[in-house]
């Protein structure tokens, strides 16, 4: 199976911007544009307190809206956190699991993400699970050993045939949020590899049905391009997200 018959996944993640009412009317505008089939699936991932009208507002619409974390537990003395099934309820679909920013500001482990990935499969959410080097481990020649780490123990709870319900985001830390991007070479050739981890770790049929996604800095000017890779089905979209304009010409991004 090449790239291009996965599905695409274009998701915006919000990260802490927009209140609910700005999400809901961002949603509505976006819906609007979109039509009932845009090509691709398209997700938004607002905060936690934006999730309710954000669902309100998709409904019935091609736009799916994530979250940007869970916790594993069902329920209990858990304050501050909200469970995966709390999240089904709202009719939420899916969730990012393990972004860069989760790991480096909230302590976030890989040991964490497999048990977030396992409860969000369990209650039926669809994980996007974000792996990356950071800057200094690039340099330092550690990429291919970081994500040869990342993608096995984020994955260590899951089965094979749970992998068409699974998505990756390759992020490179650097790139998040900085305007360097990898190069669209650069991004092709750690997903690939993340590809192959993918292989090594649930089989190579699984491996071929899981979407692998790019996120660092794409934009508008760059999507088509990073698009293009073989092994990329999609991008996870963080400042280019919050701009109407923008991510809608991202979701429109240039078939090839
Ligand atoms: P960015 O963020 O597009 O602003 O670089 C991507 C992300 O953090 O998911």
């Amino acid at each position: 199976m090449n790239g291009k018959l996965r599905r695409p996944l274009i998701a915006g993640n919000w990260k802490m911007y927009k209140t609910g009412a700005e999400g809901a009317d961002f949603v509505a505008a976006l819906a609007a544009q979109l039509g009932s089939n845009p090509g691709c699936q398209v997700v938004v991932a607002p905060t936690f307190a934006g999730l309710y009208q954000a669902v309100a507002a998709a409904a019935g619409s091609a736009v799916e809206v994530a979250a940007q974390d869970v916790f594993w537990e069902r329920e209990g003395a858990y304050t501050g956190e909200v469970s995966p099934g709390m999240l089904t309820s709202l009719g939420v679909t899916s969730v990012v699991i393990g972004h860069s920013e989760r790991r480096q500001y909230f302590g976030e482990t890989d040991e964490n993400v497999a048990k977030k990935v396992r409860a969000a499969l369990d209650a039926g959410l669809a994980p996007i699970m974000c792996v990356g080097e950071t800057e200094y481990q690039r340099d330092e020649g550690q990429t291919e050993h970081v994500l040869s780490t990342q993608v096995p123990s984020g994955l260590s709870l899951v089965d094979p045939s749970e992998a068409a319900r699974l998505a990756i985001a390759y992020e490179p830390v650097w790139a998040i949020g900085t305007g360097k991007t990898a190069t669209p070479a650069m991004a092709q050739q750690a997903i690939s590899f993340c590809r192959r981890e993918l292989a090594a770790t649930l089989g190579g049929a699984a491996a071929d049905r899981v979407r692998i996604l790019y996120g660092g800095s794409v934009k508008p000017d760059n999507v088509d391009e990073i698009m293009a890779q073989a092994d990329i089905d999609g991008a996870l979209v963080g400042g280019a997200s919050l701009d109407l304009a923008s991510f809608v010409r991202i979701v429109k991004f240039e078939r090839s």
